[in-house]
C-alpha cells in the first residue's frame, strides 16, 4: 500500500538516512475525531485510524486527545495512546506548569480549531484570525516508534530555536533537517545533532511572535523545508513518547512575551553568583600544579583581571573523577593554589564528568557499586562505556539513591578541611559520551588502544549483578525495538547508540535509555547542583555544563562545548549563546574564547577576547594540543582583553540586574535585534549583532584581518559606549571604517539609563566597593528608563534587596523603588547623552551642581546615596 522511500548512500560513520517521499507520509489514512467533548476549558476526544499506514511500524488504532486552555496565553494538545501507557518525560525531571484556572476559549488569546475527518487542527490567533499552526492536508501519523505531525507555515517563515545547533540562528526555511539527539560533537559541526534538546521554537511574523514546544525527550528530526508542492512546512518525526505540545500566544507587538511564556513553561533561570560574570580561564593540557599556579600569578603580573581559575581533567589520577594525580597535582600543593585564590578573593572550579573507572579498588567506583547506582543492562549487569579514564559506568540518575551517592562523592572530594575547596563546578561528557566504537562488543579491548594518556584497566564489572529489584513492572510488556527503530534519525554519530551508552541500558525507575537518553546531562545538572547546595546550603554556585535538555536554565549555565580556534565559530558563537539565552532560558552561556580545537592567532583571540566579554558567562578555553591562548601571551590581545574587560566589569550591575529579572519573569539577558524591533523585518536575519542586556548593542567586527564592520542600525538613536557620540540608526546597514584590534563597537541604545561601576577592578569583590556612574542615554522622545538591582552577591535567601527604576523625562531624572540593600556606596557621576545646549542641574533641595562636558555628553559629579528615592532636574 505504500512506497517506503529510497535509501541514501551509507557513508561509513554517518547515519543511513532512510528518505521517504512526503507524498507517502501525506497519503497515509490519518486518525477520525470522535466523541467530542468540551468541559470548561478542557476539550477532548477519541482519535480512530482512518486507515493502515503502517510506514515504520503498527500504527496505534485508538488515541486520545486533550486540549486545555491552561492560560490566557497558552494551549496544551496531548495525543496519547488510548490503550496502552507511552513513555512521557517523568514529572519530576520537568514538572508540568499549573494552569491559571481560569482561562477559557472565550478570552484566550490564541484558539483550537479541528477538522473531523480527517482529523487536522489548527491554532489561529483570536484577535486577527492569523492560522499559527495548521496540520490541514498532512495526516497525523501515530506508530509505535514513529509519531509525525507536519504544519504549514507562510513562505520565508522566521523561524528561531530548535537547539542545540550551529545553523544560523534565523533557520534557512529550505532543506533543514534539526535532529534532536544529545551528542559529543567535537569541533560542533553545521547542520548536526549537538549536546543538548531544545524541542521549541519561536515563529516571529511582522504580525507577532509565537511559540511552539514539544515536551518530548525521544530522538528525533524537526524538517524545515519549502517545495513547490507544499509550500513552506515544519514536521515531527519522533521515534517514540507521546505528541505533547505546548502553544504560545506570545504577543503581537512584543517579542518579550513570548519569552516570559516559555519561562512559564520551563522554569525560570537561577540566579547566579555575582563572581560568576568575572572572568574565568581554562585549557585542557594544564601540565601540572606549577603550570596552573604560573597562569595565575601571570595574570595579575599582567594586570588583566582574572577572577576563576578552572582545570581540566589534567588534575585527575588516570583521568578519574573524585582524584588527583599524586606527582602532577598533589593534594597538598593544589589546596595551596585554592588557599591562595581565596585570600586574593579569587576562585576556582574543576571538572567533573559523570563517568566512574571499573576499578574495585577506587573509592568512587566500590561505593557506587556497593550502592548499585549504575545505569543498567536488561540483564542487570551496568551498562559499561569508554571514556577519558578507559572503561567505565554511568550513574544513574533517576535511582533512589544518587543523590546520596553524589552529595558523598562531593563531600568527600570537595571538602574544605582534606579536599579541593571548589567555588564551582564545571560537569561535562554528560550526553553521556563513550569513545567506544559500535558494535562495541568489547570495550576492554578497545580500551587497549585508547591513546589517551593514561588508561589504567581493572577487571570488568560482575556481570552477574542482580537487576534492580524494585522497579515498578511495567503496565505493558515493551516490545519496542530500543537500539534499531525503524525510522532512524539523522543523529551524526551513526546509530543511536553511537557513542554513548547502549539505548537498552535501563534505570532504577525501569526507564530506558531510549526514552531518557536526552534527559542524561540535565539530571546530572539537578543532582549536581544540590551536591553542591549540600556543601553550602546559603549560597548560589556556578555550574557549568554541555549537556542540556529544556528546563535546565533552572539549575545550570552552559557552555558551547568543543568548538574551534576559527573565524567561523568565533562568528557563529552569537547564533549560538543567542539561542540559550534568548529563547531556550539558560542565560549563563558562553563560547570557549578563542576557540578550543586547533591553534588561535592573535587577531582571531583579540578579537574574542572582546566579543567574550559580552557573553554572560565568559571564559578562555584550550585543547591540549593548541597552542597557549591566555590572553597575556600577545600584547594586541592583552590590550584587547584589557579594553574590553574594563568595559564588562563596568557593566556588571547591570548585567546582574538583567540576571535577576530573568529569574523573577524569564526577561532575556541578551537579545537579537528583533526582540527591539519586532516590526522591522530587516532584523530578523541578524545574527552577528545583540544587546546585552536591553541597552547595549554589541556590533563586533566579523571577518578575519579586517578593520571595518558592515553592521545594521534600526530607525532608532544610539550613542557610541566610549566616545558617547550619537549615531542616528535610520533602517539601514552603515560601514564602521576603522575599528582597531583592540576594540569593539558597543552602542547604548537612546532611551536607556545604564547604571555602571565608576571604575573597573581587578576582581568583583574589590569592583563591589566601588562608586556608581549613571548614563541618561535620551531617546528619541525625550525620555529614557533603567534599573539596577543590589543584593549581597551570592546568598540564596538575601535579607536585603534594592531595586531602583530609574527613569528621565522632561529633565527631570527620578529614581524610586526599593532601597532595603544596606550600602554606603553613592551615585557619583551622572552623565547625560543626547542633549545640547546650556544644561543646568539643580539638586532636589534647589542648589546648583557643576555640569561639564566630557566628548558629546554632559557629566554632572555628585553624590547620591543608593538608600532612597532621588530627583535632579536639568532645566530642559
Ligand atoms: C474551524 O474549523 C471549521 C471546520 O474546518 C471551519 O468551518 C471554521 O471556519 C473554523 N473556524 C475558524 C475560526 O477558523
Ligand atoms: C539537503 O541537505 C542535505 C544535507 O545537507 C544535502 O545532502 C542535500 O543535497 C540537500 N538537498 C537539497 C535539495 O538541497
Ligand atoms: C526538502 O525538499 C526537497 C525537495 O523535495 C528534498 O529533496 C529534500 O530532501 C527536503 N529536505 C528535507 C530536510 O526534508
Ligand atoms: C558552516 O556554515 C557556514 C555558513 O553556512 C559556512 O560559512 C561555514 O564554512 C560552514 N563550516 C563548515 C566547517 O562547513
Ligand atoms: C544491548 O544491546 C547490545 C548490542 O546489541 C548487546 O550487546 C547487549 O547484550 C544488549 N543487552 C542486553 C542484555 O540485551
Ligand atoms: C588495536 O591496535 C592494533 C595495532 O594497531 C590493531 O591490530 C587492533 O586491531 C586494534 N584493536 C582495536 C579494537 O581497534
Ligand atoms: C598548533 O601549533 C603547534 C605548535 O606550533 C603545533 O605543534 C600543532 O600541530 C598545531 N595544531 C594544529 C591543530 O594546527
Ligand atoms: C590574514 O592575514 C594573515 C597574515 O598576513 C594571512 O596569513 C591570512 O591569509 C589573512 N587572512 C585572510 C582571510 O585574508
Ligand atoms: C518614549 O519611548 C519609549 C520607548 O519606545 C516608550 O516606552 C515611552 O512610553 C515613550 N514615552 C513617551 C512619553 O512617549
Ligand atoms: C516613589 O514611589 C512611591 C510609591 O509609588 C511614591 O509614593 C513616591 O511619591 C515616589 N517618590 C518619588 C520621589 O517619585
Amino acid at each position: 500500500m505504500f512506497t517506503r522511500g529510497i535509501s541514501l548512500a551509507v557513508l561509513a560513520g554517518v547515519a543511513v538516512a532512510e528518505w521517504t517521499d512526503p507524498a507517502v507520509l501525506d497519503a497515509c489514512g490519518g486518525y477520525t475525531l470522535e466523541n467530542p467533548q468540551t468541559q470548561g476549558s478542557t476539550f477532548t476526544a477519541d482519535l480512530t485510524s482512518a486507515g493502515e499506514c503502517a510506514v515504520y511500524g503498527k500504527d496505534i488504532p485508538q488515541l486520545s486527545l486533550l486540549v486545555e486552555y491552561e492560560t490566557d496565553t497558552r494551549i496544551h494538545l496531548k495525543i496519547t495512546d488510548a490503550s496502552a501507557d507511552r513513555y512521557e518525560v517523568p514529572e519530576e525531571i520537568f514538572p508540568r506548569p499549573q494552569a491559571s484556572g481560569n482561562a477559557s476559549a472565550e478570552t484566550a488569546a490564541i484558539q483550537f480549531n479541528y477538522t473531523e475527518n480527517p482529523f487536522a487542527f489548527t491554532i489561529y490567533r483570536t484577535s486577527t484570525s492569523e492560522v499559527l499552526f495548521s496540520t490541514a492536508s498532512h495526516p497525523l501519523i501515530y506508530e509505535s516508534q514513529f509519531l509525525h505531525v507536519k504544519t504549514s507555515l507562510p513562505d520565508n517563515a522566521n523561524i528561531y530555536g530548535l537547539g542545540e545547533h550551529t545553523d544560523p540562528f534565523r533557520l534557512p526555511e529550505v532543506n533543514t533537517t534539526r535532529t534532536m539527539w544529545n551528542r559529543d560533537a567535537y569541533g560542533v559541526p553545521n547542520a548536526t545533532n549537538l549536546y543538548g534538546d531544545h524541542p521549541i521554537y519561536f515563529e516571529q511574523r511582522t504580525t507577532g511572535s509565537h511559540g511552539v514546544f514539544l515536551l518530548n525527550s525521544n530522538g528525533m528530526d524537526v524538517k524545515l523545508n519549502t517545495t513547490e508542492q507544499d509550500g513552506t512546512t515544519l514536521e515531527y518525526n519522533v521515534i517514540g513518547g507521546v505528541l505533547d505540545f505546548y502553544f504560545l500566544a506570545g504577543s503581537e507587538t512584543s517579542p518579550l512575551e513570548l519569552t516570559k511564556q516559555y519561562a512559564d513553561l520551563v522554569g525560570k533561570p537561577a540566579e547566579v553568583p555575582y563572581w560568576g560574570f568575572g572572568s574565568h580561564q581554562c585549557r585542557f593540557g594544564y601540565k601540572d600544579f606549577v603550570d596552573v599556579a604560573g597562569v595565575i600569578s601571570n595574570y595579575s603580573a599582567s594586570d588583566i583581571p582574572l577572577e576563576t581559575m578552572w582545570i581540566d581533567i589534567d588534575y585527575m589520577q588516570g583521568r578519574r573523577i573524585m582524584t588527583v594525580d599524586p606527582d602532577y597535582f598533589p593534594m597538598d600543593r593544589v589546596r595551596e593554589i585554592v588557599s591562595y585564590l581565596h585570600e586574593h578573593d579569587q576562585k576556582f572550579i574543576l571538572m567533573t564528568d559523570p563517568a566512574v573507572a571499573v576499578d574495585e579498588e577506587y573509592g568512587a567506583y566500590a561505593r557506587g557499586t556497593e550502592m548499585d547506582i549504575w545505569i543498567k543492562q536488561p540483564d542487570g549487569s551496568a551498562t559499561i562505556g569508554l571514556v577519558w579514564p578507559g572503561v567505565t559506568v554511568y550513574p544513574d540518575w533517576f535511582h533512589p539513591n544518587i543523590q546520596e551517592y553524589w552529595d558523598n562523592e562531593f563531600t568527600l572530594f570537595y571538602n574544605p578541611e582534606d579536599g579541593l575547596d571548589i567555588d564551582g563546578v564545571w560537569i561535562d561528557m554528560n550526553e553521556p559520551a563513550n569513545f567506544c566504537v559500535l558494535p562495541c562488543t568489547d570495550p576492554y579491548e578497545q580500551a587497549v588502544n585508547q591513546t589517551l594518556p593514561p588508561p589504567r584497566l581493572t577487571s570488568p564489572p560482575d556481570h552477574d549483578t542482580p537487576i534492580f529489584t524494585d522497579a515498578p513492572a511495567p503496565r505493558r510488556k515493551r516490545a519496542d525495538n530500543l537500539l534499531n527503530p525503524e525510522y532512524e534519525i539523522e543523529n551524526a554519530a551513526g546509530d543511536i547508540s553511537s557513542k554513548t551508552a547502549w539505548t537498552n541500558a535501563t534505570h532504577a525507575n525501569g526507564l530506558v535509555e531510549y526514552n531518557t537518553h536526552n534527559l542524561y546531562g540535565h539530571m546530572m545538572s539537578t543532582t549536581t547542583q544540590k551536591a553542591m547546595l549540600n556543601r553550602r546550603p546559603d549560597v548560589r554556585t556556578l555550574i557549568i555544563t554541555r549537556s542540556t535538555f529544556a528546563g535546565a536554565g533552572t539549575s545550570v549555565g552552559k557552555w558551547l562545548g568543543d568548538n574551534l580556534s576559527t573565524w567561523w565559530h568565533y562568528r557563529n558563537s552569537i547564533a549560538g549563546i543567542l539561542g540559550f539565552a534568548s529563547i531556550y532560558q539558560i542565560p549563563m552561556v558562553g563560547a570557549d574564547i578563542c576557540g578550543f580545537g586547533a591553534n588561535t592567532t592573535e587577531t582571531l583571540c583579540a578579537r574574542w577576547a572582546m566579543l567574550g566579554a559580552f557573553y554572560p558567562f565568559m571564559r578562555n578555553h584550550n585543547g591540549d594540543t593548541s597552542i597557549s591562548q591566555e590572553y597575556y601571551r600577545w600584547d594586541t590581545v592583552a590590550e584587547a582583553a584589557r579594553n574590553a574587560l574594563d568595559i564588562r566589569y563596568r557593566l556588571i550591575d547591570y548585567i546582574y540586574t538583567a540576571f535577576h529579572q530573568a529569574s523573577l519573569d524569564g526577561t532575556p539577558v541578551l537579545q537579537p535585534l528583533w526582540f527591539q524591533y519586532p516590526s522591522d523585518a530587516n532584523t530578523y536575519p541578524l545574527d552577528l549583532q545583540f544587546f546585552f542586556g536591553d541597552s547595549v548593542l554589541v556590533s563586533p567586527v566579523t571577518e578575519e584581518n579586517s578593520t571595518t564592520v558592515d553592521i545594521y542600525l534600526p530607525e532608532d538613536v544610539f550613542y557610541d559606549f566610549t566616545t558617547f557620540e550619537t549615531i542616528q540608526g535610520n533602517g539601514s546597514v552603515v560601514t564602521l571604517p576603522e575599528v582597531g584590534f583592540t576594540e569593539i563597537p558597543v552602542y547604548i541604545r537612546g532611551g536607556k539609563i545604564v547604571p555602571l561601576r565608576i571604575e573597573s577592578a581587578s576582581t568583583t569583590a574589590e569592583l563591589r566597593e566601588k562608586p556608581f556612574e549613571l548614563i541618561v542615554a535620551v531617546g528619541k522622545n525625550g525620555t529614557a528608563s533603567g534599573s539596577l538591582y543590589l543584593d549581597d552577591g551570592e546568598s540564596l535567601q538575601q535579607s536585603a534587596t534594592s531595586f531602583i527604576q530609574f527613569d528621565y523625562q522632561n529633565g527631570l531624572l527620578t529614581a524610586n523603588g526599593t532601597f532595603d540593600y544596606q550600602t554606603d556606596l553613592s551615585i557619583t557621576q551622572v552623565r547625560i547623552l543626547g542633549v545640547d545646549g546650556n544644561v543646568t542641574a539643580t539638586s532636589e533641595d534647589g542648589s546648583a551642581l557643576s555640569t561639564s562636558t566630557d566628548g558629546d555628553s554632559i557629566v554632572v559629579p555628585l553624590d547620591l546615596p543608593l538608600t532612597g528615592p532621588f530627583t535632579l532636574n536639568f532645566g530642559l
